[in-house]
This record gives structure tokens, C-alpha cells and sequence, in this order.
């Protein structure tokens, strides 16, 4: 075909304008909350929390009543949620990364940070990996594709605390934390920032290392990608001077608080540097609410059990998607999951998604048209996945089936003996059916004798169970490699005795 001059000219005054304008890259900002339950957030119904950050970005945005992590304790979801991929799939399981721990999240997968990097995307993490640390920091984000990491390798109770001040001016930590191990460091990219790690200090380093970091790539264009998983309301809870003593729920409150002021100035941040109608903010919680540590521990609110259980509430989180003039306001009841993330931001980038097995779903259908979502599925796998047992429940629809059940140490202390350490694992055969519409509670298992119809459920529940466990393969365990004290951080390596001479 023939084109003049003038022609080609308008065409690329086009491409430029698309190019500069409303069809720049979005930028993503990832909250990811720590044994936080479903019904600790104002607007996830607890009457006495103080989260009005989030309660407005949950008035202005999409909150999903139906909303998954893919474990019922924190590395294994961390590894999903970056990657897209069950913890299975990873090897990030059983259970979770230690100080000292051999493994990490496999170099070869390939997190969200790296499915942005290639597109031109500023990457920053600030607050608690957790998904390895390793010989020579080989597994820190910074080899992970963040450019810039602040913050804490793993948990932050993985260091003894109770000589650390965790409120202002001189309130203790609470509880012991783990001893025999070295104490918590604060951790800039790959070098030891701080040993021990100030908690009443730390948020404010993380909201000015936010705000630089939204304000700088603002400034220069770039796109950004911003993952602050947080510390608070994990044990031990912490808080700065402006959160201490400022709600009626006690230090769990106080902590909470201070997680959602940190939220309201990274949206701050955005609106300073008129990024914020460009940005997809979304926010959910790693696993559910740690019960063991009784009023000082998370709420489940209205679902059965916590964390360490694949019963709704160690399992299904709050989550709220928002970006003003995108998302319009309102409530999904859509099935969904952090295994969903990495395929919804990679979809809103044009980002090529990794040539890898994938486990989640693009999200824009529920996020942007109301419509209905891809995900019919959810599998809960336990604290410690196996080959032998597989799957403990699954849901399809609002059916879910437990095939196992056992209760755990961190749900232990409530009322409902399920929930405890001394609920073994028992096997269900047939499985336990509840229909999370009706009874949300999973108080009223559903009976073949009763109604006949739900034998057809279970069998086609069951199908998609064997399908799904077909197409597993369980990657080499990473936490099954180890530990080796040697390899805990420790700001003067050379110092004797360890661990206790390692601060600075
Ligand atoms: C990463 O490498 C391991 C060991 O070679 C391999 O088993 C695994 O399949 C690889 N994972 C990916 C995502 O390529
Ligand atoms: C971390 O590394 C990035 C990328 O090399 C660099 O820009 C940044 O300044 C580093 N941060 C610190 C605190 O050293
Ligand atoms: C951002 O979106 C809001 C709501 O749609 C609108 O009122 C405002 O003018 C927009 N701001 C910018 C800078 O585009
Ligand atoms: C299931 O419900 C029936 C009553 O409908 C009850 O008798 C039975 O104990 C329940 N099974 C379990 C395992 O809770």
C-alpha cells in the first residue's frame, strides 16, 4: 500500500501521543499483611480495630469477600504469591525459612518483580522476604528482581526479643521470640543495615524509603513495582510513638494501626506524585490470624480457626483491589487468589508471562467489568504438603470438601477443639462437605443420608481434585535442606561468641 508523507507523520504523532500518554505502563503496589485474619479490618466487620487507610481503599475500591492464600503459614505463600506457582511446585515447603536455613526460593523461578523487570519497571521490596536468605545472601531479593531491598529477611520473631523494646518508650517485646539464634537484622539490599533491628524505628524507614522510591521513579517515568509485606500483626506486634497506646484493641490494635498509617502514606505518596490514577494498588494478607497468641493474635471474625489449619480462616484473607477511575467501588463475592496476581499484573503490563506452569488466573475480568472470574477452584494444601496425602480440602464453587483435617499449635486456645493441637489428622471418607454460601462457618457438614443430590457434588468435586493432582509436581523440598548456623546474618562475621556478639 502506498502512503504519502503527511501520512506517516499523523501515524507517529499517534503511536507518540498513545505512547506518552494514557496508555503509560501502570505502576503496581502489592501490601501484603502477616497472620492477619478476616475479620480484623474495619471494614471486614471487627468493631474495635482503627484501619481507616484500608477501610478506604476498600470504600473506593473492589473488596473481595472470597479471597485465598495457597498456605496456612507465611513462606509458602509468599512463594506463591510471587511466582504465580504453588508452593508445591517451588519446593518452598514444608513449613518455613529459618535464619540459618540452607534453601530458598528456587533462582530459576521467576518472580513477579522479574515478569516487570524486562518492561522497564523499577522494583522494590520493603519489610519481610522470608523466602530464603542463604550462603552469601544468594537467595535475597536483590537476586530475585527487586533493584532495591529494605528490610527483613525472614520473620521477625526468628531472633530472640525479649530484651528489644517493641513499643515506645520502653514496653518489651512480648513472649520470648526464637533464642539460640542470632537477632533480627534490618537489611539494606544485601548488606546488614542494623543488628538488632529498632522496631519502634522501623516503620518510619520503610514510609521514607516508599515515598522516595513512588517520588523518584514518578519523577523520572519509570514504571514501578512497590511489594511492602509488612511485620506487624505477627508476633511479637510492634509500633512506632504515633501508634502506641492509640486504639482500644491493645497492642494487636496498636500494630494493625500502625500498618494502615503506613498504607495511607504510600497513597499519599501516589497522589503527591500524581501517579495514583496509574496504580493498581492491592492488598491481602499471607495466611490467617495466628490464634495461639490469644488477644494478642489475629481474628478469624466469622470463619472457623487460624493459621496452621486449612479451614477457611487459616486460608481465606481480606483483599481489596484499588485504582481510582479503573475499579469501580463495590464487593466481589468471585473466587479468587494470590496465585492470581502475577498473571493480572503481568496482563495490565503486556508483560510476557514465564513458559512455566502456571496456577493462577488473570483477575481483570472480576477487577474491571464486574464479571464473573476465571478461577472455579481453590486446593488447600497443609502446613506440610505431600505427595502421600495431597490435597486436604478443596473448594469448587461454594462447595468445599475436606478430605483431611487436623487442628494446629498456633489455633490452639479457642473453643472449638478442632482447631487445637490435639485435633490429629483424620482422614474424611467420605469427605466432610460444607456449603460456604449457606454456612460460611463450616459449622454443618452437608450429608449423602440427608440429600442424595450431594453425592453428585462430591464426585465432581473429587474430579477436579484428581485432575489437579495429576498435573502436580512437587519440586525439591527447600526447607527440607536444613539449616547451618553459619549461615545466620551477622553484622561482624569474625566476632566470638555467636550468636550473641553479632550487633551493630
Ligand atoms: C529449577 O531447577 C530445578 C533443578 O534443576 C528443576 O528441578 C526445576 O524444574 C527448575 N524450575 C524451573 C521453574 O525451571
Ligand atoms: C540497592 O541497589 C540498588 C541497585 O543497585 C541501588 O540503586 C540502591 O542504591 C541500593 N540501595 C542501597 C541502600 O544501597
Ligand atoms: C484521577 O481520577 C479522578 C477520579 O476519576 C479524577 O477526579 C482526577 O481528576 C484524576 N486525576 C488525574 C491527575 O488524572
Ligand atoms: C456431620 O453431620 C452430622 C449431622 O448431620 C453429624 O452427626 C456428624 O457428626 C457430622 N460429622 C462430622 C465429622 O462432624
Amino acid at each position: 500500500m502506498h502512503m504519502d508523507y503527511p501520512g506517516i507523520i499523523f501515524i507517529f504523532t499517534l503511536l507518540l501521543l498513545a505512547g506518552l500518554d494514557g496508555d503509560a505502563l501502570p505502576n503496581f503496589v502489592l501490601l501484603f499483611a502477616d497472620d492477619l485474619g478476616y475479620g480484623d479490618l474495619g471494614s471486614y466487620g471487627h468493631p474495635s480495630s482503627q484501619t481507616p487507610n484500608l477501610d478506604k481503599l476498600a470504600a473506593n475500591g473492589l473488596r473481595f469477600t472470597d479471597f485465598y492464600c495457597t498456605s496456612p503459614v507465611c513462606s509458602p505463600s509468599r512463594a506463591a504469591l510471587l511466582t504465580g506457582r504453588y508452593q508445591t511446585r517451588s519446593g518452598v515447603y514444608p513449613g518455613v525459612f529459618y535464619p540459618g536455613s540452607r534453601g530458598g526460593l528456587p533462582l530459576n523461578e521467576t518472580t513477579l518483580a522479574e515478569v516487570l523487570k524486562p518492561l522497564g519497571y523499577a522494583t522494590a521490596i520493603i519489610g519481610k522476604w522470608h523466602l530464603g536468605l542463604g550462603a552469601n545472601g544468594m537467595y535475597l531479593p536483590i537476586h530475585q528482581g527487586f533493584d532495591h531491598f529494605l528490610g527483613v529477611p525472614y520473620s521477625h520473631d526468628q531472633g530472640p526479643c525479649s530484651s528489644l523494646t517493641c513499643f515506645p518508650p520502653d514496653t518489651k517485646c512480648y513472649g520470648t521470640c526464637d533464642v539460640g539464634v542470632v537477632t533480627v537484622p534490618l537489611m539494606s539490599n544485601d548488606t546488614i543495615a542494623k543488628q538488632p533491628v529498632s522496631f519502634p524505628d522501623l516503620e518510619r524507614a520503610y514510609v521514607d524509603y516508599a515515598t522516595n522510591f513512588i517520588m523518584k521513579s514518578a519523577k523520572s517515568k519509570e514504571p514501578f513495582f512497590l511489594y511492602y509485606p509488612s511485620h506487624h500483626t505477627h508476633y511479637p506486634q510492634f509500633g512506632g510513638t504515633e501508634a502506641t497506646g492509640h486504639t482500644q484493641r491493645g497492642r494487636f490494635g496498636d500494630s494493625l494501626y500502625e500498618l494502615d498509617r503506613t498504607v495511607g502514606k504510600i497513597i499519599q505518596a501516589l497522589e503527591d506524585s500524581g501517579v495514583h490514577n496509574n496504580t493498581l494498588v492491592f492488598f491481602t494478607a499471607d495466611n490467617g490470624p495466628e490464634l495461639m497468641r490469644m488477644s494478642r493474635g489475629g481474628n478469624a471474625g466469622l470463619l472457623k480457626c487460624g493459621k496452621g489449619t486449612t479451614y477457611e480462616g487459616g486460608m481465606r484473607e481480606p483483599a481489596i483491589a484499588y485504582w481510582p477511575g479503573r475499579i469501580q467501588p463495590g464487593v466481589t463475592c468471585e473466587l479468587a487468589t494470590i496465585l492470581d496476581i502475577l498473571p493480572t499484573f503481568a496482563k495490565l503490563a503486556g508483560a510476557k508471562l514465564p513458559s512455566v506452569q502456571l496456577d493462577g488466573f488473570d483477575m481483570s475480568p472480576i477487577l474491571f467489568d464486574n464479571g464473573p472470574g476465571a478461577r472455579k477452584a481453590v486446593f488447600y494444601y497443609p502446613v506440610d504438603p505431600s505427595e502421600k496425602y495431597g490435597l486436604f480440602a478443596v473448594r469448587v464453587g461454594k462447595y468445599k470438601a475436606h478430605y483431611y483435617s487436623r487442628g494446629s499449635a498456633q489455633s490452639s486456645t479457642t473453643p472449638d477443639q478442632d482447631c487445637s493441637v490435639l485435633a490429629f489428622l483424620k482422614q474424611h471418607d467420605p469427605p466432610l462437605l460444607f456449603n460456604l454460601e449457606i454456612d460460611p462457618s463450616e459449622n454443618y457438614n452437608l450429608s449423602v443420608v440427608d440429600d442424595p443430590e450431594y453425592k453428585d457434588v462430591l464426585e465432581m468435586i473429587q474430579g477436579v481434585k484428581k485432575e489437579f493432582e495429576m498435573g502436580m509436581v512437587f519440586g525439591e523440598s527447600q526447607t527440607s535442606k536444613g539449616r547451618d548456623s553459619a549461615l545466620e546474618p551477622c553484622c561482624t562475621p569474625d566476632c566470638s561468641p555467636k550468636p550473641s556478639c553479632c550487633t551493630c
